[in-house]
């Protein structure tokens, strides 16, 4: 039978655990040929054999620092060599460090801007000539900051607001192109960066980190955090022909966390 995605080629970043592991497992059960990197190469690998194993398509995974402006040529160059082209593209990175204002050094706004923001420019650059060739798709993964910002995380407020902006900015630009950008924003998904964040704060209230989650469910409407395939199908209905009439969106995935309208 075939599968919606079947054809496509889908690069997704940063993505050996957590949010981007699971989108590029969705992509793939769609049909789609996935490439993915993460830092570690070997865990790259290993899941783009687990996504083999598991939906039969073909995947690659390869070493690259979301920093490395040589890595991420490579990545891009590698996918299309690979799979013979790119209609998808999913921007994901690490997580900024935490902090104030008043506790964060220039470094760290250095790395911050690298990191989750500089690393979108650079990856959109790369795959764009391959984008207008195949009227692909891109989404950029940032944080339910873009609409609240969370106490503690100022590096995520700044720069994830960053990327809705661009976002919003590359959907106008690239529309003439059949190129579709948009934003999933999540809220709290049960990954590993949440779970040392949340670890991080119970040890600042003096509470155990279940006793945090719990305190942090009972502000969130659908009373849980998500998992990982919840929001990796949001991404991948975004990536979809099914939403061809939908670039410059920002969509939160929070289970109704954030209040504001
Ligand atoms: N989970 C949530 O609810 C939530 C909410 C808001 C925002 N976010 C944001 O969404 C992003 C993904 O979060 P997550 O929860 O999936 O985190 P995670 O579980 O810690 O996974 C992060 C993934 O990114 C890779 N990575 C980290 N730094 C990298 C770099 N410099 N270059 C290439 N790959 C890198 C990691 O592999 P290596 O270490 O091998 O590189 C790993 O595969 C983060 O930016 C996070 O802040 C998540």
């Amino acid at each position: 039978m075939n599968k919606p995605m079947q054809g496509k080629v889908a690069l997704v970043a940063a993505a050996s655990k957590g949010l981007g592991r699971a989108v590029a497992f969705e992509l793939a059960s769609e049909g789609a040929n996935v490439a993915l990197f993460s830092r570690n190469g070997q865990a790259a690998i290993d899941v783009a054999a687990e996504i083999t194993a598991e939906t039969g398509v073909q995947a690659l995974g390869l070493q690259a620092d979301v920093c490395n402006a040589e890595d991420l040529t490579r990545c891009v160059e590698e996918t299309v060599r690979e799979f013979g082209g790119l209609h998808i593209l999913v921007n994901n990175a690490g997580g900024p460090p935490a902090g104030t204002f008043e506790t964060l050094k220039e470094a760290d706004w250095q790395y911050a801007f690298e990191l989750n923001l500089l690393s979108i420019v650079r990856l959109v650059g790369l795959a764009l000539p391959h984008l207008k060739e195949s009227g692909g798709a891109v989404i950029n993964l940032a944080s339910s900051s873009i609409k609240q910002p969370i106490p503690g995380l100022t590096l995520s407020n700044v720069m994830r607001t960053g990327v809705a902006g661009l976002s919003k900015t590359l959907a106008e630009e690239l529309a003439p192109h059949g190129i579709r950008v948009n934003t999933i924003a999540p809220g709290r998904i049960d990954t590993d960066r949440v779970r040392s964040l949340d670890q991080a704060r119970a040890d600042q209230a003096g509470i155990t980190s279940a006793a945090y989650k719990v305190k942090t469910e009972a502000v969130i409407p659908l009373g849980r955090y998500g998992q990982p395939e919840e929001l990796a199908r949001v991404v991948a209905f975004f990536c979809s022909d099914a939403a061809s009439y939908v670039t410059g969106q920002s969509l939160l995935v929070d289970g109704g966390m954030v209040k504001s309208l």
